[in-house]
C-alpha cells in the first residue's frame, strides 16, 4: 500500500484526509492518506521520511508551508515565486516542491465566472494572499494589495508586482475581482476584513471570492451578495489545490466532483 501525509500543526481539523482518501478509492488506487501533527522541530525528520519508495508525497499546511522550501531536492516555478509549497512529490528518492493552491484558486475563479478581465483587490499578505497575487499576475490582471500591515503589502508587491495601497486608493469602478485572502472571519464568523465597505461603489458584475469557506457563507459574502453582488466561499478552492495534488502524486486525473463530495460529507 502506498502512502500519503499531510504534514501540519495543528492536524486534528484537516479534511484533507477524506478527500484523498475518498479520491483514492474512486481512481482504485491501493492508497492511504494520513493526517500528521508535526511541530515545526520535527519537520525535517518528518520530511525526510517521504524519500520512502512506497511514500507518493505529502502536503503542507501552517505553519511549514514555508519553512520546507531548503528541505526540498527541487521547486516548480509558481512554488520559487510565491515563496511557499503546499505539495511535496516523491520522483524516486528525490523530493520536488509544488504549489497547488495557485492554479487551484484561479480553477476555483473560473468555477465561480470569474471574467478573467478588469483589476483585482487582494485583502491580506500572508501565504494565500501570495498565491492569489501571483496567480492573477499570472493571468495579467492588475491587483491591488490591501492589508492590514501596509509594509507587508509593499513587499509582496514588490516581489510578486502589483499595487500595494490603502482602501481608499483602490480605483473601484474598474475592478471586477475582490480576494479575500486575510484571515478576518475565519476564527470569528461575525467578522469581515471590509466592515461597512460600500460595495456599490464596484461595478455589479464583479465577484466577491472569500478563501475562508466557513461558514459557508462568511460576513463579506453576506455583505456583498445584499448588495446584489455575486460571492463564493473557499470550499472549491480547497478541493482544488487537492484534485492537483492527487493528480501530481499519482498521475490520475479524478474530478472535482470526488473532492467536493467528500467535503460535503465532512461537513
Ligand atoms: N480555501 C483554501 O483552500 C485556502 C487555502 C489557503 C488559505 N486559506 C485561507 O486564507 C486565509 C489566510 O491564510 P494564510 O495562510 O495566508 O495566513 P497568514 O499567512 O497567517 O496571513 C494572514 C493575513 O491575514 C491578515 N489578517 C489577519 N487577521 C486579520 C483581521 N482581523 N483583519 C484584517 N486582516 C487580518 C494578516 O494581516 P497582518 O499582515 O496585518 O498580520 C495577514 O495578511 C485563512 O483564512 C486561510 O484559512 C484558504
Amino acid at each position: 500500500m502506498k502512502r500519503a501525509f499531510l504534514f501540519a500543526d495543528p492536524a486534528a481539523h484537516s479534511r484533507s484526509p477524506a478527500m484523498h482518501n475518498a479520491a483514492f478509492g474512486h481512481a482504485g488506487i491501493d492508497a492511504h492518506y494520513e493526517a500528521v501533527r508535526v511541530p515545526p522541530d520535527l519537520l525535517a525528520t518528518y520530511i525526510q521520511t517521504l524519500r520512502q519508495p512506497d511514500v507518493l508525497g505529502a502536503n503542507l499546511s501552517l505553519p511549514h508551508k514555508e519553512a520546507v522550501l531548503p528541505l526540498l531536492d527541487t521547486l516548480s516555478s509558481a512554488a520559487r515565486a510565491i515563496g511557499a509549497v503546499n505539495t511535496v512529490v516523491n520522483r524516486g528518492g528525490m523530493l520536488h516542491g509544488d504549489n497547488t493552491d495557485a492554479p487551484g484558486f484561479l480553477a476555483a475563479l473560473a468555477s465561480a465566472g470569474d471574467h478573467r478581465q478588469g483589476g483585482a483587490v487582494v485583502l491580506g499578505a500572508g501565504g494565500a494572499a501570495r498565491a492569489a497575487v501571483w496567480a492573477l499576475r499570472s493571468q495579467g490582471r492588475g491587483v491591488y494589495v490591501v492589508n492590514r500591515t501596509h509594509e507587508k503589502a509593499v513587499e509582496l508587491t514588490r516581489e510578486l508586482g502589483g499595487t500595494a495601497c490603502a482602501l481608499e486608493a483602490v480605483p473601484w469602478p474598474s475592478i471586477q475581482l475582490i480576494v479575500n485572502a486575510s484571515s478576518a472571519g475565519l476564527s470569528d464568523a461575525a467578522q469581515s476584513p471590509l466592515p461597512g465597505f460600500e460595495f456599490s461603489v464596484l461595478p455589479s458584475s464583479a465577484l466577491v471570492y472569500d478563501m475562508v469557506y466557513k461558514p459557508a457563507e462568511t460576513r463579506l459574502m453576506y455583505d456583498a451578495r445584499a448588495a446584489g453582488l455575486r460571492a463564493e466561499n473557499g470550499l472549491e478552492m480547497l478541493a482544488q489545490q487537492a484534485r492537483l495534488a492527487f493528480t501530481a502524486w499519482t498521475g490520475v486525473e479524478v474530478p472535482i466532483r470526488v473532492f467536493l463530495d467528500a467535503l460535503a460529507v465532512v461537513g
